[in-house]
């Protein structure tokens, strides 16, 4: 089986001084849930954000689904983006005078193809069904998180990138949007989760540890099952 996301030796060095990754090689198979783990600043989201092409790698390649993401023009990775990728984050980013499905619809109009009742079995997929016409002021960080998952699934995404997504959530509500998370995987997706968290990081197949930019565990031991 190929691999679903392949890095090899990328660095990314911010204003020529940080090197916020230091020739980072993985390999991640389709399905796989793993987890990246290590201390602030270790380079977690700058991994995620590589992944996502919302930042490029100073050298090294990067391949996801087949596709050599460093070829791809501005626009081509936009693209790519919102075909494959699914992002959650710790800060929701909601816009705060538009409903849960308002949210979720408007990231399908990015998509052009807004659709009320996608983005509803999106909502009903995270258990929201009864809050969609509910403002974030109206939800609970837990719930307005959960949009956040739906508006991150409302395109289907074959991957899902999560950078520390239960980081502002109490024991209670981090457990159903793990839930939310097992079930994805359970689903086919795949999932690279960013977390502090060793509860957390317990979950995955697999757990990378980030220092100073390094990839510190071996990869590619669990991507052969199956
Ligand atoms: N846009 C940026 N400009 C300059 N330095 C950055 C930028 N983004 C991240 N860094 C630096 O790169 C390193 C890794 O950051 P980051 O990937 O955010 O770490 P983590 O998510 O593990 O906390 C840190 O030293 C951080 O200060
Ligand atoms: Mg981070």
């Amino acid at each position: 089986m190929a691999p679903l996301i392949e890095l090899k030796d990328v660095t990314k060095d911010y204003n020529g001084k940080v090197r916020a990754l230091d020739r980072a090689s993985l390999e991640i198979y389709p399905g796989e849930w793993v987890a990246v783990t290590g201390a602030s600043g270790s380079g977690k989201t700058t991994l995620l954000n590589m992944i996502a092409i919302l930042d490029r790698p100073t050298s090294g390649s990067l391949r996801v689904d087949g596709v050599d993401l460093l070829s791809l023009t501005e626009r081509e990775g936009a693209r790519f983006r919102r075909e494959k990728v699914g992002l959650v984050f710790q800060q929701f980013h909601l816009i705060p005078y538009l409903t849960a499905l308002e949210n979720v619809m408007l990231a399908q109009y990015f998509h052009s193809m807004a659709d009320r009742d996608e983005a509803a079995q999106a909502l009903a997929q995270v258990g929201l069904r009864e809050r969609s016409h509910h403002l974030p002021s109206e939800l609970s960080g837990g719930e307005q998180q959960r949009v956040c998952i739906a508006r991150a699934l409302v395109n289907q995404p074959r991957i899902i990138l999560a950078d520390e997504p239960t980081g502002n959530l109490d024991g209670e509500n981090e457990e159903i949007i793990m839930g939310i998370f097992r079930k994805l995987r359970g689903a086919g997706h795949t999932l690279l989760l960013v977390t502090h968290d060793p509860k957390i990081s317990g979950q995955s197949d697999r757990i990378i540890e980030l220092e100073h930019g390094k990839i510190l565990s071996p990869c590619c031991s669990a991507g052969q099952r199956g």
